[in-house]
């Protein structure tokens, strides 16, 4: 069982004026791979309470895999890669690469997504976009590689 951690960066699903359905996604794709959520959070798009939250997940929740979604494109108040990087121990380009390539066929706007992948101790981080759609077509990419990724970390 691979443990999961949702983090979902949106100001208006932090103040409840959105339903998170980008985090139900991430749920139902999981299931494939027998993950878990133990730990789920919707935050605002600010570094500092993103990267907290992510540490605990890390830290304390012990989760292998933190998958967040939202605040990867070019807003100002897009920073949630910035926060990923600043947290990161090493990066895995591959991921994201491998997310862009793919959804380039589907939209060329998938180039304006600043998404990265890494590990920190024991868990892997991948950022995902924020639409349900453009988190459903990502993870879809990169998951069969998932179980592999969370095994060599250990
Ligand atoms: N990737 C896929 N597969 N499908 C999409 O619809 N949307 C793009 C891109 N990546 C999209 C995608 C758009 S429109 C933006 S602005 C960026 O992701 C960043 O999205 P975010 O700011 O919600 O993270």
């Amino acid at each position: 069982m691979i443990k999961v951690g949702i983090i979902t960066a949106s100001d208006k699903g932090s103040r409840g004026e959105r339903e998170d359905k980008s985090g139900q996604v991430i749920e139902e794709v999981i299931a494939e791979i027998e993950g878990e959520v133990v730990s789920y959070q919707v935050v605002p798009d600010e570094k500092e309470v993103l990267k907290a939250k992510m540490l605990k997940m890390v830290t304390e929740d012990g989760v292998d895999l933190l998958l967040t979604t939202g605040g990867t494109g070019l807003a100002p108040r897009d920073v949630t890669p910035d926060a990923t990087l600043e947290l990161i121990e090493r990066e895995v380009p591959g991921i994201a690469e491998a997310m862009r390539m793919e959804s380039l066929q589907v939209t060329d706007r998938a180039m304006l997504s600043r998404a990265r992948a890494g590990v920190i101790k024991e868990t892997l981080i991948v950022n995902l976009p924020g639409s349900p759609k453009a988190v459903q077509e990502c993870l879809e990419v990169v998951i069969p590689a998932l179980p592999h990724a969370v095994e060599l970390i250990k």
